[in-house]
């Protein structure tokens, strides 16, 4: 939809050079600081996944901002929630992934009993940039037998190729603004 495209577009904020020297970093806090278009986001996600044919039976959400999303999305399907972290956070059995992000590399986890073989599920991230981040969570759903249905993000950086590397594995993706 190109007027949430334009709108959300608005009120993501550019910092140069963060976290390092050349990269320009998106911002989404100032979507959720303003509760209007914090609403205007999250019912984007929640319009599309109450659909029957895109209807999830989980949300998996991907640390750290994946969750604030993931989260609310899930609460207003009235599915469950399950969260993917850094390494070292979940104190149950794990499985786990390493990945190379845009900036240094990074070890995910996912509790072992989070998913079932089977379920269809919905990843939940802010943004795709290399799209290894997305990569790592959907091989982790996969090991436990699951089926992620798609992925979906506020922002997609198109020029990283993140997205046309995950849609080439198969990963079908919904995202709001490019
Ligand atoms: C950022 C972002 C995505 C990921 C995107 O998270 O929130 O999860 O990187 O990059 P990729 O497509 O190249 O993998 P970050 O690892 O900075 O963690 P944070 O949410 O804890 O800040
Ligand atoms: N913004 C937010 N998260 C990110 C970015 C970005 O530009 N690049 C990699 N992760």
């Amino acid at each position: 939809d190109l007027s949430v495209n334009d709108y959300l577009r608005q009120h993501i904020r550019t910092v140069p050079d963060w976290p390092a020297p050349g990269v320009q970093f998106r911002d989404i806090t100032p979507l959720l600081q303003d509760p209007q278009v914090f609403r205007v986001m999250i019912d984007a996600f929640v319009h599309r996944y109450r659909a029957r044919e895109h209807r999830p039976d989980v949300v998996a959400g991907l640390d750290a901002r994946g969750f604030i999303i993931g989260a609310v999305v899930a609460y207003e399907l009235g599915v469950g929630f399950v969260p993917i972290r850094k390494k070292g956070k979940l104190p149950f059995t794990t499985v786990e992934e390493t990945y190379e992000l845009e900036y240094g590399s990074a070890t995910v986890e996912l509790h072992a009993d989070a998913v079932r073989a089977g379920d269809r599920v919905l990843l939940v991230d802010d943004l795709i940039a290399t799209g290894g981040t997305m990569m790592a969570g959907k091989r982790l759903l996969e090991k436990l037998g699951a089926q992620v249905m798609e992925g979906a993000a506020i922002v997609d950086l198109p020029e990283l190729g993140g997205s046309s590397r995950l849609r080439a594995s198969g990963l079908a993706l919904h995202t709001l603004v490019d």
